[in-house]
């Protein structure tokens, strides 16, 4: 191992995915792959194969279609999840079984009902089942933030004694503090006798804010892996970002430590995974946000114009903004989109391009030039011709003084329907005409309007959670109609309850 190197493991499609709505279907997972393959990661965790045959097929899928990174597959200390892991893994070039346990005091006592010296031999006896399998096995000590260290000490020693290559340090639920998660993974480098045989992980949660200044003190105490995803996605707050960790090594030389990343791929893979997951990245998030290098107060922008380096620790080109992203027009033709897209990591050839190609024409009709992420949309517009329940029509009236009116027209399985209401405003009055149609008891729990960023004929992206028989599905519609957007994102949700 290369102590000069911190070994990426990127866990989007694992970790990043079991975020509510961001699921992806197996086409999309590996165009993400692929796209963090390019990107230079290490490991990709594609999936939890015991958990569902998506997850398991995705996980033989992207083991097909990549060649470079490990292909990683999580499980818990199991044999039936190993078994299905093993598996899944059949076809990856390089393959790494990831197994664990929780180890903290509430781990064992409320969710396993054991003791510690229980929970110590079933990782053991895991971590040799998966070596039946595998050689690379990673072992997780879920919890290990709130963790006894002396504990946790005995448990890694007997997980690389077992076999275990890498053993991840997860915080969990976000808890540590910076100084204490350093002290821990140093802790674990001075009291592990047989610590030289494995690479230590991180794997830190964002409940606290905290998951990015966690995973550098655990670089800076001897960790070699860190566990990441594009755009800090992930349980609840999320993860730590990927973007964050590699910008914080690139841009701090002296730490001396490096990773594979190749960061001018950065922005366009976030683009990519906000678009196809449906989740906005926040506008202030570092790196990747949309004011990341926007400079708006006068003293800073004299500043920049000046030199940029006044106010700016990171060339915007050196994660992949690119000032000429905005150029495509009605003139512009097939090659250019294709060209574009590919950049943005989508490659399409054939009728998918052709129908991408028609539709771009239709919005550079209606908008001057589309940018990157009205392309993003297009691209990802097929998958809504699945749907049984499409939008045929909608025609609205509103305006000062008026009472909203709304006619829809739905098709559904191939059948017509129409029906018209009113409503407070526009966006009510179509939902409750859609809803003489659909007569189901349904409430809208969110509702996000995203994304006008140029202008009024901009695209609107609508982003929507509906409540149904006490689940809450999600969302997306974009339209430069914020009214169709937004009849689009419910339609969207009511396709997935009943497909
Ligand atoms: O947060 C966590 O502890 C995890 C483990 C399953 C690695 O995601
Ligand atoms: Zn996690």
């Amino acid at each position: 191992m290369d102590k000069n190197r911190v070994y990426i493991f990127d866990t989007t499609l694992r970790d990043g995915e079991q975020v509510p709505g961001c699921q992806l279907n197996t086409v999309e997972k590996i165009q993400v792959a692929k796209a963090l393959e390019g990107l230079g990661v290490d490991v990709i965790e594609a999936g939890f194969p015991v958990s569902s045959p998506g997850d398991f097929n995705s996980v033989i899928e992207i083991s097909k279609a990549v060649t470079w990174p490990t292909i990683c597959a999580l499980t818990r200390a199991v044999e039936k999840d190993i078994d299905a892991a093993a598996d899944a893994l059949k076809y990856a070039k390089h393959k790494r079984i990831h197994t664990g346990i929780g180890t903290s005091e509430s781990h064992i006592r409320y969710k396993f009902n054991s003791t510690p010296e229980e929970i110590l031999e079933r990782a053991v006896k895991a971590v040799k089942y998966a070596k039946k399998y595998v050689e690379d096995v990673e072992f997780y000590a879920e919890d290990a933030g709130r963790t006894d260290n002396e504990y946790l000490a005995r448990v890694v020693e007997a997980v690389i004694a077992a076999g275990a290559t890498v053993v991840n340090i997860p915080d969990t639920t976000g808890y540590c503090l910076p100084s204490e998660y350093g002290a821990k993974i140093k802790y674990l480098m001075d009291h592990v006798q047989n610590i030289d045989k494995a690479t230590i992980s991180t794997h830190c949660h964002n409940d606290l804010g905290m998951a990015t200044a966690n995973t550098m003190a655990g670089i800076l105490n001897g960790a070699r892996q860190v566990e990441v995803t594009i755009n800090g996605i992930g349980e609840r707050a999320g993860n730590t970002s990927l973007e964050e960790v590699a910008m914080i090594l690139k841009c701090h030389k002296g730490i001396g430590i490096d990773t594979n990343i190749n960061t001018q791929k950065i922005y366009p893979i976030s683009r990519m995974v906000s678009n196809l997951m449906n989740m906005p990245v926040q506008p202030n998030k570092a790196i990747v946000g949309k004011n990341a290098f926007a400079h708006s107060s006068g003293i800073h922008q004299d500043g920049v114009l000046k030199n940029v380096q006044t106010y700016e620790i990171i060339d915007p080109h050196d994660v992949g903004v690119d000032d000429n992203s905005i150029v495509l027009t009605a003139r512009s033709g097939h090659a250019a989109v294709k060209y574009r897209l590919e950049c943005l990591g989508v490659k399409v050839e054939g009728e998918k391009l052709d129908k991408i190609y028609k539709d771009f024409l239709v919005l550079a009709d209606k908008k001057k030039q589309v940018n990157d992420d009205d392309l993003l949309v297009l691209a990802g517009a097929e998958r809504t011709e699945a749907h049984n329940i499409k939008l045929d029509y909608l025609q609205v009236t509103t305006g000062k003084g008026l009472k909203p009116v709304a006619s829809i027209g739905l098709d559904i399985s191939g059948e017509k329907f129409q029906a018209a209401d009113t409503g407070n405003g526009p966006v009510d009055a179509a939902i409750n005409a859609l809803k003489q149609i659909i007569r189901r008891k349904m409430t809208i729990k969110e509702f996000t309007i995203q994304n006008i960023n140029s202008g009024s004929d901009d695209m609107a992206k609508v982003h929507m959670q509906v409540e149904f028989n006490k689940h809450v599905y999600y969302g997306f519609g974009a339209n430069t109609d914020i009214v169709t957007a937004s009849v689009e994102a419910y339609i969207d949700c009511i396709n997935k309850f009943t497909k």
